[in-house]
This record gives structure tokens, C-alpha cells and sequence, in this order.
């Protein structure tokens, strides 16, 4: 298959009168990594909860995988089976260990018996770098051990594309390098990645292609060399001034 792995196009959502994603076009292709920056409120949290249909669209047409989401006649529960999603906050349940936290949606959503998504959970720690946390509980675990756990849970879901919400934001800056190395890892070994991200060195090394969204809109995108290298936009170059360094207040001239 050689078609786009998501195909968003006339997308828009609306809260009420707030318009908050205006008539997005967006392609990304199989194996492609598309960092998404922009200030806050521009819509990025949900265009990515768009994606996976967490948020309902108000207009506009969401493909994933072949499958179009915003078809009514769409089983959603199987169609979000192949969207994994890591969040800001990691959301893992923190009454269950870390093996059980990687076992249930295996074995309540694709039914898998207990060896065999045991198997697949200990794959995937391992893949992370925490294949001796697998007895811990959440709570015995620095906030980075803890997202990448909640990375190596929605990998053992076999996802085709990740989704990933400012997965980095919450944590400390000397955990940040080692969530952000898995994240490279699943880039280099092939997965389409979808990530909202103020890592901008992240975003220059590893995605394929930046967007960057103001106001509802993708204003501007393209290799990273360029968007975050060498903005063409005003608006770009005034978030990118503000992002690299958080002590400029104002605009450059
Ligand atoms: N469930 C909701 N109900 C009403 N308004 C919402 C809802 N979710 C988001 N919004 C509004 O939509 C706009 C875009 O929000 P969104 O979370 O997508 O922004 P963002 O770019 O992810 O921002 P941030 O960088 O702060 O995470 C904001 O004005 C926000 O207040
Ligand atoms: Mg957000």
C-alpha cells in the first residue's frame, strides 16, 4: 500500500464558538516522523486527539491506515486498536505493577492469553530500557522510567502510528534525554510518528518534516532545517525566538 499511513483533510473542530482547528490538510506518509510546534492554544493537543477520534471533529475527513475514523459506520474501538498515544501525563495505573500495566488492554482488547502478552510486555520493557522495573509499581519509578512505560504500553498494542503530547514536558530536564532517546529509537526502526513537542532539537534531528500551527492553522512546514532553521514566517520566527530563548520578551526586529 502506498497511501498516506493518516490522511486529514477539511478538518475543522469547534468548542462552542471557540473555532479551534481551521480546515487542517495534513498527509503523513509510512515511516514519516512530523513534529508539531506552536504557542499554546493553537490547537495542537487537539489535532492530535482528532487522530484517534478522542476528540469528534466538526467537519473533515480523518484516515488512518486506510481507515476512515470519521466514518460513522467505523468500529472506533478496533480502528484506535492501531493508534497508540502517549500523553503528558504518563496515565498509567498506578495500583497495578509495571507487567500488568503492559498485560490488560493486550489481553481485554486483542485477547491475547497471559504467556503471550507477558511475552510481549517483556519485549517491549526491554525495548525501553526497563526490563528490571517489570515488578515495580509506578509509583517506585522516576517520572522518565515511568513515560517510558507508558511508551513500551502502547507499543505491546502493536501500534501502526504514535501519537505522542508534549511527552516530555512534564519531566524533569535530566529525564528528558533518556525518553526522548526511546522516541528516536522507534523513529529510526521505522514507526509513523505524530508528536507535539517544545524539544526543538528533538524536532531538528529526528522528524522528517516540522508544522508549525497558530491560531487554529498550520502556518508553515517543511524540513526542520528550514522551519525551525530558517522561518519564513513572521509568526514563526517570533514563537522560535521565544522558544530558543524563554528570557525574550520581546519580538526581533
Ligand atoms: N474540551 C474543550 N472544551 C473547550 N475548549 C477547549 C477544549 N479543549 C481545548 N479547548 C480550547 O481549544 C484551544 C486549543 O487547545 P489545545 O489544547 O489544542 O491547544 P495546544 O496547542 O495543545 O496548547 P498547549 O501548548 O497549551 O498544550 C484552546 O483555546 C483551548 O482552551
Ligand atoms: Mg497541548
Amino acid at each position: 500500500m502506498s497511501e498516506a499511513m493518516i490522511q486529514i483533510s477539511g478538518l475543522s473542530k469547534s468548542f462552542g464558538p471557540l473555532e479551534v482547528l481551521r480546515d487542517i490538510d495534513l498527509e503523513v506518509e509510512r515511516g514519516e516522523v512530523v513534529c508539531i510546534i506552536g504557542p499554546s492554544g493553537s490547537g495542537k493537543s487537539t489535532l492530535l486527539r482528532c487522530v484517534n477520534l478522542l476528540e469528534e471533529p466538526s467537519a473533515g475527513k480523518v484516515v488512518v491506515d486506510g481507515v476512515e475514523l470519521t466514518d460513522p459506520e467505523t468500529d472506533l474501538d478496533a480502528a484506535r486498536r492501531h493508534i497508540g498515544m502517549v500523553f503528558q501525563q504518563f496515565n498509567l495505573f498506578t495500583h497495578l505493577h509495571v507487567l500488568d500495566n503492559l498485560t490488560i488492554a493486550q489481553r481485554k482488547v486483542l485477547n491475547r492469553d497471559k504467556a503471550e502478552a507477558e511475552r510481549v510486555a517483556r519485549h517491549n520493557l526491554e525495548r525501553v530500557g526497563l526490563a528490571e522495573k517489570a515488578n515495580a509499581m509506578p509509583a517506585q519509578l522516576s517520572g522518565g522510567q515511568q513515560q517510558r512505560v507508558a511508551i513500551a504500553r502502547a507499543l505491546s498494542m502493536n501500534p501502526r502510528v504514535m501519537l505522542f503530547d508534549e511527552p516530555t514536558s512534564a519531566l524533569d530536564p535530566e529525564l528528558v534525554g533518556d525518553v526522548l532517546g526511546v522516541m528516536r529509537q522507534l523513529a529510526d526502526e521505522g514507526m509513523t510518528m505524530l508528536v507535539v513537542t517544545h524539544e526543538m532539537q528533538f524536532a531538528r534531528e529526528v522528524a522528517d518534516r516540522v508544522l508549525f500551527m497558530d491560531g487554529g492553522g498550520i502556518v508553515e512546514q517543511g524540513p526542520p532545517s528550514e522551519v525551525i532553521g530558517n522561518p519564513k514566517q513572521e509568526r514563526t520566527r517570533t514563537f522560535l525566538a521565544r522558544v530558543l530563548d524563554p528570557t525574550h520578551t520581546h519580538v526581533a526586529d
